[in-house]
């Protein structure tokens, strides 16, 4: 399993980051999930460096440019060249700050460019009886994926994240069974634009207010291959209880 922990903006402090980041390692060290941590920039440039650990990183957002004069953003290579090896792209986060198919299709792009495996957000905003929401998960997968070479589509990790999920709790995130019927439905999506059978290996995650509580039942009822946790993952005693709890 991938466990990404997404700290959004929850860590302002290096001694909580640094805290973080022990209890990360040493899970590591024990479980059997590959762990990936996603700190907000600076924090991250500053763990990151010198890694030796079991631990990844990944960048919670990337430039879509190339860098230049663009004061404020933070490129693909920026984030490589202190020891990330993912990026989120998409978060609806960022998509709610601005972020447009468009530009999502070129993070993606960046992110390949520099070896930063891309963990693609998508996910409706409200479900509906018609099935709506899965049509609306299709062309947020086939826009972002649009100009990407087929061998590049094949490194893209999708992330749901159903928004009507995000930042409640356990009580509120999506059943076992509404899971599974998305996860399938991704890799079909997903086997329709990924050439022969490489969308096979393709990883499906899921975000959207998974804690202690509900992280087996979720793993254990669809083929996910891992989660994204937002606030559950920067409680230094809550993380690993999650950790523990899937295995
Ligand atoms: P929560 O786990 O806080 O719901 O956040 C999910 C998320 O947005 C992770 O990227």
């Amino acid at each position: 399993m991938l466990i990404v922990a997404n700290w959004k903006a929850y860590v302002e402090d290096i001694a909580k980051a640094k805290k973080l980041f022990a209890v990360s390692k040493r899970l590591a060290n024990t479980t059997r999930s590959t762990l990936v941590i996603a700190p907000p920039a600076p924090l991250l440039g500053a763990l990151a460096v010198n890694n030796k650990s079991k631990v990844a990183f990944s960048a919670q957002d990337i430039s879509a440019t190339t860098g230049g004069a663009l004061t404020g953003e933070v490129t693909a290579q920026a984030y490589a060249t202190v020891g990330a090896t993912y990026a989120i792209v998409g978060h609806s986060e960022c998509r709610a700050a601005g972020d447009t198919d468009t530009i999502i299709a070129e993070k993606l792009s960046r992110a390949l460019a520099h070896d930063l495996t891309p963990i693609l957000c998508v996910g409706e905003h409200e479900r509906d009886g018609e099935g709506r929401y899965l049509s609306f998960v299709r062309e947020e997968i086939t826009a972002a994926l649009s100009i990407l070479t087929p061998k590049e589509r094949a490194r893209v990790i999708v992330a749901y994240e159903p928004l009507w999920a995000i930042g409640k709790t356990a009580a509120n995130a999506i059943g076992p069974n509404d899971l599974a019927e998305m996860v399938l439905y991704i890799r079909k999506v997903l086997a329709e634009l990924l050439p022969g059978k490489s969308s096979s290996r393709s990883l499906v995650l899921y975000g959207g207010s998974v804690e202690p509580t509900n992280i087996r039942d979720l793993a254990a009822s669809s083929s996910i291959d891992g989660f994204l946790i937002g606030h559950a993952s920067v409680d230094p005693v809550t993380f690993p209880l999650l950790v523990k709890n899937l295995a």
